[in-house]
């Protein structure tokens, strides 16, 4: 009886994901939409990921130093995995 009054109404994860292109950002993306508590998925790049699937959307947005273009795109989202970045691959030891 304790369980059932505790139990909360499960809320669905709606992500917004950047970084989709990229080697960590496609593994975050793939994760997503393999999950079944993902809802819904909003990529943000400055180029297209390539990848389609009816739980996914995306915005292709050249600038992320002005994200005011998109803003009223990125809200009613609950959860966020910003993948964009340098790759340590590419970034030299005395950075
Ligand atoms: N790889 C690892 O083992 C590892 C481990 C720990 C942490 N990290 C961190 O995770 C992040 C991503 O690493 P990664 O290995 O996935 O790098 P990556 O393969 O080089 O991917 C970088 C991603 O960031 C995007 N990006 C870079 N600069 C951007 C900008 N100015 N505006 C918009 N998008 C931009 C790229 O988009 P485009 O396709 O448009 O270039 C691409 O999607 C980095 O911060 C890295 O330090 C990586």
């Amino acid at each position: 009886m304790a369980e059932q009054i505790n139990e909360q109404p499960r809320v669905g994860i709606k992500a917004i994901v950047t970084g989709a292109t990229g080697m960590i950002g496609e593994g975050v993306l793939h994760e997503c939409l393999n999950r079944a508590d993902v809802e819904e998925i909003l990529v943000v790049g400055r180029k297209s990921c390539g990848v389609t699937h009816r739980k996914l959307a995306e915005i292709v947005h050249a600038d992320f130093f002005d994200l005011l273009p998109i803003d009223n795109r990125l809200s009613g989202y609950n959860a966020c995995f910003f993948c964009l970045g340098v790759s340590s691959v590419v970034v030299p030891n005395d950075f």
